[in-house]
């Protein structure tokens, strides 16, 4: 069964050029729930921890010192098949490729700077929004605490 709950960050590039406030709206005119929202910088240790699965590929240093190199969005969505919608919304990683109206399409300056993150499957958005969010910090839509993100 397809999970409800997925993982984002807002890039360094798309927070610098201000697009915050358009990206959010994109998400939930898309139908998202924001179930978890904070505003945070990465060191590289944490940054290297987090793109660990990327660790032998050309791009990790670029990727690393990208990621690290000014505050981030972070947030858990909620919606039905929640992973494989936002990455629909989001397009492909390279916005040359990226159907239109996508928000890699609309957002990001190239395939390192591409404006923003979306979990590729249930398990990795689970791992993913432990690694910034605490139990106490992510929201069902009565304002509860989320037991189990599926
Ligand atoms: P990847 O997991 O392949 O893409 P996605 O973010 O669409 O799931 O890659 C992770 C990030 O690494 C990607 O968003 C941007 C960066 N990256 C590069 O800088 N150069 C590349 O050639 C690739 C494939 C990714």
């Amino acid at each position: 069964m397809k999970g409800n709950y997925t993982f984002t960050i807002i890039k360094p590039c798309a927070v610098q050029s201000g697009h915050i406030g358009a990206i959010l709206g994109d998400i939930a005119d898309a139908g998202f729930r924001v179930a978890a929202l904070k505003f945070v910088r990465l060191n590289k240790k944490e940054a290297q921890e987090f793109y660990k699965i990327h660790e032998e590929r050309p791009f990790y240093g670029e990727l690393v010192d990208f990621m690290t190199s000014g505050p981030i969005v972070v947030a858990v969505l909620e919606k039905e098949g929640a992973v494989e919608g936002f990455r629909s919304l989001i397009g492909s990683t390279n916005p040359k490729e990226a159907a239109p109206d996508t928000i890699r399409a609309k957002y990001a300056e190239s395939i390192g700077r591409n404006a923003i993150h979306g979990s590729d499957s249930d398990d990795n958005a689970k791992i993913e929004a432990s690694f910034f969010f605490s139990r106490n910090e992510i929201f069902n839509s009565e304002g509860g605490f989320v037991e189990n993100l599926n």
